[in-house]
């Protein structure tokens, strides 16, 4: 079968912007979307630039957008792609500055992975050369859930929502990265509780908009997303809830506890308190929705259910308290 791949290329030092470029292959069975690129680098166009090594979905390195998903390109298969689009075009993955053609750069990526303090950190009543003795069960009791099958790829990053918007953001792998550790006994209470302030910073755990996207993508199922959220439990559980993404959160479940819906006329003082220059921040917002009819009153009684609303909230005892 005869198939055309249409290609994102870029060269920034000829190119003003990106453009789509065709390539016609004959592709028979069992074909990835990366012997695809290979096939039409070696074949047709030797200048097509793309980042792989070992062609078994291990290294992380051929990370890319496929037909409009971030994925490995050695384990797409061209045919299955082909059954669900009708075609394969193929561009670098979003959210990362273009290198050339289908290859970025991932240095910011690295720098937030190593921000987040990827390795055991020690307490810091810690005497030098301490040892870090190995995880034993049934000593340890620990859960890493999948976040250690991690592969660095990027895909996440890739997809991530809330990463489009800011590219401060840690995001999604590094964060899963950060939980890993958090979630090991062997580091002290006192360096979980540093790495947990150090995360709470503006553009760490709340930033994450709980789209789900890098679940989605992620090809080793690391579910980082789960990730956040296991961290901002933990931060919560800490006592650290004076952010405002902690604010919105125990904030939010304390209206629903106390009027069981929630209350736009609170919300704010609930997030932001009385920090004059925050408040006036939203005031023009706030004056658009009570213009709009979208802010009820802040002395509304509760709705009738109250009571079996509450009944919820004593089942789920402790749970509650962070969502
Ligand atoms: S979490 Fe998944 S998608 Fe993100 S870098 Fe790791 S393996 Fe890739
Ligand atoms: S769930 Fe959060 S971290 Fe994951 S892609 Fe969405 S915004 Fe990004
Ligand atoms: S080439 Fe290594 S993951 Fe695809």
């Amino acid at each position: 079968m005869r198939l055309t791949f249409l290609l994102q290329r870029f060269n920034p030092e000829t190119d003003a912007h990106p453009h789509v470029e065709p390539y016609r292959l004959d592709i028979g069975r069992g074909l990835t979307v990366l012997d695809a690129l290979l096939r039409i680098k070696q074949e047709q166009d030797g200048t097509l630039a793309l980042r792989y090594s070992c062609r078994s979905a291990i290294c992380g390195s051929c990370a890319m957008q496929i037909n409009g998903a971030e994925k490995l390109a050695c384990r797409t298969s061209v045919r299955k792609e082909l059954e669900r689009h009708g075609h394969i075009a193929v561009a670098p993955l979003p959210n990362f500055p273009v290198i050339k053609d289908l290859v970025v750069d991932m240095a910011a990526f690295w720098d937030k992975v190593r921000a987040v303090t990827p390795w055991l950190a020690v307490s810091v009543r810690a005497t030098p050369g301490q040892e870090i003795r190995p995880l034993t069960l049934p000593r340890d009791r620990y859960q890493f859930h999948n976040v250690d099958a991690c592969i660095m790829c990027g895909a996440c990053v890739g997809a991530c929502t809330s990463h489009e918007v800011s590219r401060q953001f840690l995001g999604p792998a590094a964060l899963a990265k950060a939980e890993r550790f958090l979630a090991d006994p062997r580091e002290p209470a006192d360096a979980k509780r540093t790495r947990l302030r150090f995360l709470e910073q503006p553009h760490g755990i709340w930033d994450c908009t709980r789209c789900n996207l890098c679940v989605e993508v992620c090809p080793k199922d690391v579910q980082p997303m789960e990730a956040i959220i296991r961290l901002r439990r933990a931060a919560i559980e800490a006592g650290l809830t004076q952010s405002g993404g902690a604010r919105h959160l125990t904030g939010f479940l304390a209206l629903i506890r106390r009027e069981g819906r929630l209350n736009e006329a609170l919300m704010p003082l609930l997030v932001v308190g009385l920090h004059l220059r925050r408040l006036l921040h939203i005031a023009p917002l706030g004056m658009r929705m009570l213009l709009h009819g979208k802010v009820p009153s802040p002395w509304a009684p509760p709705i009738p259910g109250i009571a079996q609303v509450r009944a919820i909230f004593s089942a789920l005892g402790r749970l509650t308290r962070i969502g």
